[in-house]
């Protein structure tokens, strides 16, 4: 036996014998201006139990700081890259030896699924990846499968839960089927999931139902709540996320997939950026959630215990806002690695506090704000639209934890957001000599005005650091040829 099929071996070895009945996955998203460390992230995550972790690339710092742990991943092939996969063989076979077989050997990473895309089939994407996406998930597949690796490594695809609906005329699940115009090739690709034992995925976000109808019941957001059941035949349903499921799990009966294994890819609750975004609706829903589908009881037409990976780890305060403000506090944790609030992941519903990431370095406790003595102030709007428009101020809108702002406090929070993001350059404070330094943190009780972290900075100057000193060297050699040639 070849020594990679020994390893290839292995790996399916460990994998086969980590997996377990049901255990609580998170998504780890990076779009943020500044990383912390992978591997004390990844510290954190075993500290607090979390033991599945769904990332939206395959990021090798990330997949490097995962070897040799017990964390089951989700690694996914991002949109701009089906294109090229769903019509390269090759492609996809380098993608998966780069990504996946590198990692898999005994006491390598446990990698369970490849997300092939990311919600492709949403409407917003004006059916871009229609076509791509079979195509796509094929190639991985197979190519998977040549690695040796098709048994234990299962690629699917991640959808959003627009891909199914139920009619306004009867809006129960039982009336759930899969979008007219898609129907045909969402069964196509459900049927090649299901031929080798893959799981569909799919998003559910309760805080969007809230978020996207003014008339949607508070409570039925929640699993907890003191609300008015929605009936369905012999089907009652306190929660939105159940009926939501159900919705699914009936289009997947009448296509024939009645048995059909699913898994709930994103699901979570935001803390900033509207006005129900808030940590204690956060915390309600995400305890209520995972002590809902931990006990196994399942969703009305579903008995079971779900797997799930919460959306997200940390807050990512450069993702898009097109969607809403919201975007960027979807974090169980802050930017900069500390718990927002209780969390028991057990599903026991005790008062635990999540461990924070540890060994987080700041930059220095000082902010940048509206100098209070400049008396000509016709240029703030532009100065604050121009600094926050490089910068985060999602905090600062309708419903967020910063609304209460005055227009002055306003420039001063856009001032240091922008000023932050820069890294604290003393000339990145300045705003046609609007703004200054002080060393008093402006925050109060609602509103935080944060000092940035120092990893990503001290990494960039570490390169330099690095570059200057083989320039140092190179000169040196220069000299050196010069002098004796
Ligand atoms: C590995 O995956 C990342 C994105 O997830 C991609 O950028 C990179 O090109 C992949 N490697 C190969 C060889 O395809
Ligand atoms: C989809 O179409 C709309 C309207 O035609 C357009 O505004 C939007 O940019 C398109 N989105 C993508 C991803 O192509
Ligand atoms: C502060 O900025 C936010 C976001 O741009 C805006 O909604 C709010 O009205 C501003 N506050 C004042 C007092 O101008």
């Amino acid at each position: 036996m070849t020594k990679t099929k020994l390893s290839i071996m292995l790996c399916v070895f460990v994998v086969f014998m980590g997996s377990k009945g049901s255990s609580l996955g998170v998504n780890w998203g990076t779009m943020s201006s500044k990383q912390l460390s992978p591997k004390s992230v990844v510290k954190m995550m075993i500290e607090n139990g979390f033991d599945k972790v769904k990332l939206f690339e395959a990021d090798d710092k990330i997949l490097e700081a995962l070897i040799g742990t017990d964390i089951e991943v989700m690694l996914a092939v991002p949109n701009n890259m089906l294109q090229e996969i769903s019509q390269n063989p090759l492609a996809a076979a380098d993608w998966v030896d780069a990504n996946v077989t590198t990692y898999c050997y005994s006491g390598g990473v446990k990698i369970r699924y490849v997300a092939v895309g990311n919600e492709p089939f949403l409407q917003a994407y004006n059916g871009t990846y229609l076509q791509l996406t079979l195509p796509a998930l094929k190639n991985i597949q197979e190519a998977l499968n040549h690695a040796g690796l098709g048994e234990d490594v299962k690629a699917t695809v991640p959808f959003n839960a627009d891909i199914y609906f139920s009619p306004e005329s009867n809006p129960v699940p039982s009336a759930g089927d899969f979008r007219p115009e898609i129907r045909d090739l969402s069964i196509e690709i459900i049927s090649y999931l299901y031929s080798y034992g893959a799981p569909f995925v799919v998003n559910i976000y309760p805080f969007l139902s809230l978020y996207s109808n003014v008339y949607f019941p508070f409570d039925f957001a929640f699993f907890d709540g003191p609300n008015k059941p929605m009936r369905d035949g012999k089907y009652v349903y306190t929660n939105v996320f159940d009926a939501n499921l159900d919705t699914l799990v009936w289009a997947m009966a009448k296509a024939g997939y009645p048995d059909m294994k699913i898994i709930v890819g994103e699901v979570g609750w935001p803390t900033d950026g509207n006005k129900h975004a808030n940590i204690q609706n956060a915390k309600r829903f995400n305890q209520g959630l995972i002590k809902h589908v931990l006990s196994g009881e399942g969703t009305p037409a579903w008995k079971g215990v779900l797997d799930i990976y919460l959306f997200g780890l940390i807050d990512e305060n450069a993702k898009s806002i097109a969607p809403g403000s919201f975007e960027r506090h979807w974090g169980i944790f802050e930017f900069d690695g500390k718990p927002k609030y209780e969390l028991d992941l057990e599903g026991k519903g005790r008062s635990i506090g999540l461990s924070a990431v540890e060994g987080v370095g700041y930059m220095e406790k000082k902010w940048c704000v509206l100098n209070p003595h400049v008396k000509e102030l016709e240029d703030l709007a532009r100065n604050i639209d121009y600094a926050c428009s490089l910068s985060d101020c999602t905090a600062l809108g309708y419903g967020s934890s910063c609304n209460h702002l005055s227009v002055k406090g306003n420039a001063s929070y856009a001032f240091n957001m922008y000023y932050q993001f820069k890294n604290q350059h003393k000339w990145d404070c300045d705003f046609d000599g609007l703004a200054t330094l002080t060393h008093e943190d402006p925050s109060d009780d609602k509103c935080n005005f944060p000092v940035m972290i120092a990893q990503g900075h001290s990494v960039v100057l570490l390169h330099k650091n690095l570059l200057s000193i083989f320039l140092v060297i190179l000169e040196g050699c220069i000299v050196f040829l010069l002098l004796f040639c």
